[in-house]
């Protein structure tokens, strides 16, 4: 169990910076060249070809948010990517069609399959404090492999409740001027319940690309 007042950032090697190979990565950062996943590569990018504005929730959890979101905004097309299976199963039945909801790594998927310049929004509520260098999402290639993925005007929207997370955050942001919001409706995640809840203060930034 993680003390998410002590937490610190794990030592990240200087060889794991480099875009495309992402350490740890649910079934390797690689799959998508392998046969039996190039079926359902091409059903993301199909997905992402359609015209309109691209949104990416990672890490979706119960999936409530960009449920509503996607029935609320329905000429964005609303991508989630969560890596548990029981969560994307349950949340995709409840699809619209203007959503996609992916058993995926969100490293391998920025890195490695959504097309340059394809995001507008990107929301990243709460991501877990790993202590495990393999499994910490907001690295130095995480943020090279999303300033690839968005648009010109794409912006991503970041909150934590961890302290520490945020500064690391915050450090890796550096050069990402502060933006405008983005679309948000009236659905908490569950860790934004937590935190109303308990009062727990949380640190919340819109960047745009630098
Ligand atoms: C701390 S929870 C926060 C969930 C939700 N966003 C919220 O605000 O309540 C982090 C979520 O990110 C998912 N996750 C962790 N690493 C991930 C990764 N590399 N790719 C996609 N999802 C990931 C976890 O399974 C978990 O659902």
């Amino acid at each position: 169990m993680v003390d998410r007042l002590t937490w610190h950032p794990p030592d990240i090697p200087e060889k794991s910076h480099s875009v495309g190979d992402v350490r740890g990565a649910l079934y390797g950062s690689r799959l998508y060249e392998q046969p039996e996943h190039r079926e359902w590569a091409a059903s993301v990018l199909q997905f992402l070809e359609a015209p309109g504005p691209v949104a990416l929730e990672i890490g979706f959890d119960h999936g409530m948010r960009l449920l509503d979101h996607a029935h609320r905004w329905p000429e964005i097309r609303w991508v989630g990517v969560e890596i548990r299976k029981a969560r994307v199963e349950a949340a995709a039945a409840h699809a619209p069609s203007n959503a996609l909801l992916l058993r995926a790594d969100a490293r391998t998927l920025l890195a490695n399959l959504i097309p340059e310049g394809r995001l507008e929004f990107v929301y990243l509520l709460f991501p877990t404090p790993s202590v495990r260098e393999k499994h910490l999402l907001v690295t130095p290639s995480f943020v090279r492999s999303l300033e690839r993925a968005l648009t010109p005007t794409g912006r991503i929207l970041i909150t934590t409740d961890v302290p520490g997370l945020a500064d690391w955050m915050e450090k890796q942001f550096t050069g990402w001027p502060e933006a405008d919001g983005v679309p948000m409706g009236p659905v908490l995640s569950r860790r934004e319940r937590v935190c109303q809840r308990d009062g727990l203060p949380v640190w919340r930034t819109v960047r745009r690309r630098p």
